[in-house]
C-alpha cells in the first residue's frame, strides 16, 4: 500500500519483471510513446473509469464529458488517464443488466487496484453503471469520486411531455388495451428518449445518482444537471478538479460510506420516492465496507421519513426539473434535522459544511415540497416479512394504489417469465381484479437472474374492462420508472426454494401494509408436500462454465444486495 497522500504517480504498482528499476523506464519509455512529456508523466495521475459503448444512449455524451474531465485534472496539476471498462447499457443486455453489475464492479475494482493512479473518477450513469462502480472502488484503497453522465431532456408528443420510461409504460399498457392505434405507438417510440443521459424520471439511474450524492461520494448539486446542459460539463470539469485535490486528502470510499452515511442515503432515497432497485444497490455497495443494510431498519427510517419529491413515476415533474429547483442540496436541506451531518464527503467538507452553502438558494416549492408540508407524509418504499417471504420482500407503496394495501386474494401463478408470456393474455386465465399475479423463478438464483419483470403486465381482458392496477409478486425486480401495487424481491427466492415457489393456483394471501406482513395462507403439512415435489426442480443442471457458472455459485438474496459470496467485506 502506498504512503497515503503522498501521490505515487506512475511509479507506483511496477509490473513485475524482477527488475524495478527496469519496469519503471519501461514504463516511462512505453508512456512517452503516447507523445506524454517528462514533466507530465511526473504528476500525479487521476485515473479515469470510463465505460463507453456502441450500445448506451445513456452514454452517448461521455467522449464530450470526458474532454471536460480531464481538463480540470490538468488544469489542477494532474495526469488524467482513462481507462475503459464494460459498460452496462440497461436495454441492451439480456437476461438483464443485474446480472452482469458485479461483472462491471469487479472490472472497475480490479484495474483501479492494477494500474496506477492517486485517485480514480467513476463515470457512469446508466443504472447498473453507478452502483458497480461504487461497489468496486469501495473495497480499493484510492481516493474516489462519482461522476454521473445527468438525465436525458423530456421529449414531446402531440403537445405532451414524454419521458422515458415512465411514459413508455403508460402508453404501453394504452396499446394493450386497444386505446391507441400502431400508428400512434410508433410516433410516441419516436419521441420517448431524445437526447443523450439517463432516464429523465425518478428511475433508478436518476435514484443512484441522487444516493451518490448523498453519500457524499460526489460533488454537491451533481446528481441532477441534465447530460446537455453546461452545467453537466462545468460539472465534469469541477469533478477533475476535486480528483486532484483527493489525493492530497486522502479520503478513501471507506472514510464516505460509512453506516452513517448509508443512513443518509436511505433517508434520500425514500424521500425523494425512489426506485426499489436502490435498496438492492445501496445493500450491495455498503456491504463491500462491511455496513449492512437491514429491511426493518428500513421501515423504520420510511415511517419517518416524508416523500417531498414530485417527480415521475410517483409525481408530475421530471429530473430537469428537479435539477432547476434545487435538486438534491434543497431535498438533504429539508430532512436536515434527521440526517448525521459529520460524515465526511468527497471534498472534505462534512455534510453539513456542504449544506451551510446551499441553504440559501431559492427552491421551486411544485417539485421539492417542504418537511413539514411534504407530498406523503411517509416514505416510498417499506419492507414486508411473513411466511411468504421469511427474508423480506419491498414495495413502492407511494407508487401503488392504496385501495389495494390491506387485501386477501387467490393466486393466480405463473411458474416462470416464459410461463408469463404465454399465458397471461389468454382470455380463458381464470383471473379477476380481486386476484393475486403471482410470479415464480424470476429471482437472483434463478436462470433469469432477477430482471425487472415484477411489473407484471394486466391481463388484457381486465386491461380493457379499465383494471389499471392489480396486486403482483414476485422475486424479480422493478424497473424505477413503473408504477403499481407490486411487491417485488420475494426473500428467499423460488429458485433457491423459498415459500414463493411453492405457491399454487387458488391458494390465497394475505397482504397487509399496515403490518408490514406478506403470508401465504397454506398449512405447513401441504407446504411440506409440495417442497418434497419440487426438490427435483431445484437441483437442475447448473452453467458449467465461465461468467454464467460463478454467477450461480456466488449470488446472493436480494436482502444481500445480490452481491457474490467473495465480495463482501465483514460487518465493521
Ligand atoms: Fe439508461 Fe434508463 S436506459 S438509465
Amino acid at each position: 500500500m502506498k504512503e497515503k497522500n503522498k501521490p505515487g504517480g506512475l511509479s507506483q504498482g511496477l509490473t513485475h519483471y524482477g527488475d524495478a528499476g527496469f519496469a519503471g523506464y519501461l514504463r516511462r519509455s512505453f508512456a512517452k510513446s503516447m507523445g506524454y512529456s517528462a514533466e507530465a508523466l511526473d504528476r500525479p495521475v487521476v485515473g479515469i473509469a470510463y465505460p463507453p459503448s456502441g450500445y448506451s444512449n445513456c452514454h452517448r455524451h461521455f467522449p464530450e464529458l470526458l474532454d471536460a474531465v480531464k481538463r480540470g485534472v490538468t488544469a489542477a496539476g494532474g495526469l488524467p488517464l482513462e481507462f475503459p471498462t464494460i459498460a452496462l447499457p440497461e436495454v441492451f443486455l439480456a437476461p438483464t443488466s443485474l446480472k452482469y453489475r458485479n461483472l462491471m464492479s469487479m472490472d472497475t475494482e480490479e484495474m483501479i487496484r492494477a494500474q496506477p493512479m492517486d485517485s480514480v473518477i467513476l463515470m457512469g450513469g446508466c443504472d447498473k453503471t453507478v452502483p458497480a462502480q461504487l461497489m468496486g472502488a469501495a473495497a480499493c484503497d484510492v481516493p474516489a469520486i462519482q461522476l454521473v453522465g445527468g438525465p436525458m431532456m423530456t421529449g414531446t408528443y402531440r403537445g405532451e411531455r414524454l419521458g422515458a420510461c415512465t411514459d413508455c409504460r403508460r402508453f404501453w399498457a394504452m396499446y394493450r388495451a386497444g386505446t391507441i392505434s400502431d400508428e400512434e405507438i410508433n410516433e410516441i417510440e419516436d419521441n420517448l428518449a431524445t437526447t443523450a443521459g439517463t432516464c429523465p424520471v425518478m428511475g433508478t439511474a436518476s435514484t443512484m445518482a441522487c444516493i451518490a450524492e448523498a453519500l457524499g461520494m460526489a460533488l454537491p448539486d451533481s446528481a441532477g444537471a441534465p447530460a446537455v446542459h453546461a452545467d453537466r460539463l462545468r460539472i465534469a470539469e469541477a469533478t477533475g478538479l476535486a480528483a486532484y485535490r483527493l489525493i492530497q486528502s486522502g479520503i478513501t470510499p471507506a472514510r464516505v460510506i460509512t453506516e452513517k452515511s448509508v443512513e443518509n442515503a436511505l433517508r434520500v432515497l425514500l424521500a425523494i420516492g425512489g426506485s426499489t432497485n436502490a435498496v438492492i444497490h445501496l445493500t450491495a455497495i455498503a456491504g463491500r465496507l462491511g455496513v449492512s443494510v437491514k429491511l426493518e431498519r428500513l421501515n423504520e427510517l420510511s415511517d419517518d421519513t416524508p416523500v417531498i419529491v414530485n417527480l415521475k413515476p410517483t409525481g408530475e415533474h421530471y429530473m430537469q426539473d428537479f435539477f432547476a429547483a434545487g435538486g438534491v442540496g434543497a431535498v438533504l436541506n429539508e430532512l436536515k434535522g434527521k440526517l448525521h451531518l459529520d460524515c465526511i464527503t468527497v471534498t472534505g467538507e462534512s455534510l453539513g459544511e456542504r449544506m451551510t452553502r446551499s441553504a440559501a438558494k431559492p427552491v421551486d416549492r411544485r417539485v421539492i415540497a417542504t418537511h413539514d408540508n411534504p407530498i406523503e407524509a411517509v416514505g416510498g418504499l417499506i419492507s414486508l416479512f411473513g411466511s411468504l417471504a421469511p427474508r423480506g420482500a419491498v414495495l413502492k407503496r407511494s407508487a401503488a394504489d392504496t385501495r389495494l394495501f390491506e387485501r386477501e386474494g387467490t393466486a393466480v401463478v405463473f411458474s416462470s417469465l416464459d410461463d408469463l408470456a404465454h399465458r397471461i393474455d389468454d382470455p380463458d386465465l381464470p383471473v379477476s381484479a380481486d386476484s393475486f399475479l403471482i410470479l415464480q423463478n424470476a429471482g437472483p438464483t434463478s436462470e433469469a437472474a432477477m430482471p425487472e419483470a415484477g411489473y407484471l403486465p394486466i391481463p388484457r381482458k381486465l386491461a380493457a374492462q379499465g383494471v389499471k392496477d392489480m396486486v403482483r409478486i414476485s422475486d424479480a425486480r422493478m424497473s424505477g420508472t413503473a408504477y403499481g401495487t407490486i411487491v417485488l424481491h420475494v426473500a428467499p427466492d423460488a429458485a433457491a426454494g423459498g415459500p414463493l415457489g411453492l405457491v399454487r393456483n387458488g391458494d390465497r394471501i394475505r397482504l397487509s401494509v399496515r403490518d408490514r406482513c406478506l403470508d401465504l395462507l397454506v398449512d405447513e403439512t401441504v407446504l411440506n408436500q409440495r417442497r418434497k415435489e419440487s426438490a427435483d426442480e431445484l437441483s437442475a443442471p447448473r452453467p458449467q462454465r465461465g461468467y454464467a457458472r460463478l454467477y450461480q455459485t456466488s449470488i446472493l438474496q436480494a436482502d444481500e444486495g445480490c452481491d457474490f459470496d467473495f465480495l463482501t467485506a465483514t460487518e465493521r
